[in-house]
């Protein structure tokens, strides 16, 4: 059946001035979770990712290393696009600041600012010199006020990165001009920003009133050229940010492809650039006569047994080296499993073995083993008969049967972890069940009856198979292929169908699917 619904989802665009680490993969996996998701849901998924290859920092590395800034950039994107492919994402776009499709949107999208009025009829865009704190690092400004001390007494950022003085001509966004039309729609979107904490947090911000933002540089030339203004280029974050329509086929706005696509449904963020996805960038859209996104998520971030995960503290977590280790979907189920998405995290092995082990390998893994090895040895690898379904058979086929109905909200609030604990209890259900029925007794005197345990639990492997192909999609894809379901019998409308898992249907010879570790 082919839906007309569509999912527009986004990661943020990666830095290239480092190399993937696990906190990237982290937003990564949980857009790709959800893409997975709805696209199994029948939804027709735009699923984009890429790299921000602009500014400053990015034209110095190049310098360092005394290559072009595109030399430099092509040779860094080339690992995230790498990661995506480790990761099985399922992303049907990858874009890159540094493409031609891209700098036409985005000077597009600065044009039409530039030709519009705010809300007081004065243009949204002047020319004016900025005078300020810089800090090279976040390629941010910062106010006097918001300056803290460093170790040696000097000023810096309030995340500790230095800061410079900076004087220099420079385009304004007149973003206090947007103030009332952003706080009126967070309140008419309750759900715009989530998690709730989140938005709250970017209300109190605005209603203490926006300053004008800076938005394009002259003492460098590593970036898109502002229209009509060549000695210009553009700040980083409008860049950035229109990476977002550019994905969507902007500024090709009267075809159908964009206006099919924009808005889009989510971005996923973390909650170090909340501010220029829940302010900057709905601001930018209102002046651009452009409708918003629909959500914005900002996850937490994860530490690394206590510590900041980055290159320079030389503790930086290779995804790569994680899923060697340990394996991809094991990775994929630890992230969004082990805290709440929105919350900040500590990352250990020894968390990640807990994990897998205890709930991948013990609960999923072995229900899964035992019924299909009991499957193929007593009933000649068939999906046996059954007869006169119980009270208990018919409630645990329902419980497994109603899990995409009960996913769905909690996919639709990001809420990951309990999305996992709803599976778990109906994988918990089916192994009291198990072990209540005791097939292998059965089997001597009551073959009948261990026939219609096997074939209630094969019911329920068969759609937890296929409610867990969005998190675990190689150890699902094992439990769908030992019970033989074809490619296109996987989607959700499929669970619990009777065409696919029925009396006689062959098995294949089971495997474990989950490793266990030491
Ligand atoms: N280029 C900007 C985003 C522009 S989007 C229009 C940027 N890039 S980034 O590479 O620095 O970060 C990308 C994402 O990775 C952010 O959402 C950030 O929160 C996430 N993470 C980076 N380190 C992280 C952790 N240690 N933990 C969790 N997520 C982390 O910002």
């Amino acid at each position: 059946m082919v839906s007309e619904k569509k999912y527009y989802i986004t990661t943020p665009i990666y830095y290239v001035n480092d190399k993937p680490h696990t906190g990237h993969a982290y937003t990564t996996i949980a857009c790709d979770v959800i893409a997975r998701f709805k696209t199994l849901d029948g939804f027709k998924v735009k699923f984009l990712t890429g790299t921000d290859e602009h500014g400053q920092k990015v034209a110095k590395a190049a310098d360092e290393k005394n290559i072009s800034p595109q030399k430099f950039t092509d040779d860094v994107s080339k690992s995230f696009l790498q990661l995506t492919e480790t990761l099985a994402i399922t992303n049907d776009d990858f874009i890159r600041t540094t493409e031609d499709r891209h700098i036409k949107a985005c000077q597009f999208f600065w044009n039409k600012i530039a030709n519009s009025k705010a809300p007081d009829g004065e243009p949204w865009i002047v020319l004016d010199k900025y005078k300020g704190w810089y800090s090279f690092r976040d390629e941010a400004y910062h106010t006097e006020d918001e300056l803290i001390l460093n170790k040696n007494g000097e000023k810096c950022a309030p995340n500790g990165n230095n800061v410079e003085w900076v004087e220099e001509e420079s385009y304004f966004f007149r973003l206090s001009a947007a103030e009332t039309s952003l706080l009126n729609y967070y309140e008419a979107h309750p759900d715009f920003i989530g998690p709730n904490s989140r938005k709250n947090e970017i209300i109190s911000f605005v209603k203490s009133g926006l300053k004008d933002i800076s938005i394009s540089r002259t003492s460098f030339k590593w970036g898109v050229p502002v229209p009509n203004n060549s000695k210009h280029v553009m700040y980083v974050w409008i860049d950035a940010l229109a990476n977002y329509l550019t994905g969507a086929n902007y500024p090709d706005i009267d075809n159908s492809t964009f206006k099919t696509i924009w808005p889009a449904d989510l971005h996923i963020i973390g909650k170090d650039i909340i501010r220029f996805h829940c302010v900057y960038w709905p601001a930018f859209l209102m002046a651009a006569d452009l409708p918003l996104p629909k959500r914005i998520f900002a996850h937490g971030w994860w530490t690394i047994e206590g510590q900041k995960m980055s290159k320079s503290l030389g503790n930086a977590i290779d995804p790569n080296s994680l899923i060697d280790e340990f394996g991809l979907d094991q990775l994929r189920y630890f992230l969004l499993r082990e805290v709440t998405f929105g919350n900040d995290g500590d990352f250990s092995k020894q968390a990640l073995i807990h994990r897998s082990n205890s709930e991948l390998a013990n609960d999923f893994g072995n229900l899964v083993q035992r019924v299909l090895s009991m499957i193929y040895k007593n009933c000649n690898s068939k999906i046996p008969n059954f007869q006169d379904l119980t009270k208990d058979d018919l409630e645990i086929i329902d419980n497994s049967k109603s899990l995409a109905d009960n996913l769905r909200p909690l996919i639709d609030k990001q809420s990951f972890n309990e999305s996992l604990e709803t599976v778990l209890i109906v994988v918990r259900s089916a192994n009291s069940y198990i072990d209540k029925q005791a097939p292998w007794e059965l089997k001597k005197n009551s073959p009948e009856r261990m026939n219609t345990v096997l074939y209630t639990l094969s019911k329920v492997i068969y759609n937890l198979g296929i409610i867990m192909q969005p998190f675990t999609p190689i150890a699902a894809d094992k439990i769908l292929t030992q019970l033989n379901v074809p490619d296109n019998a996987r989607s959700f409308s499929f669970i619990n169908s009777d065409s696919h898992i029925a009396p006689g249907l062959l098995i294949n010879k089971p495997v474990p699917v989950f490793r266990k570790f030491e």
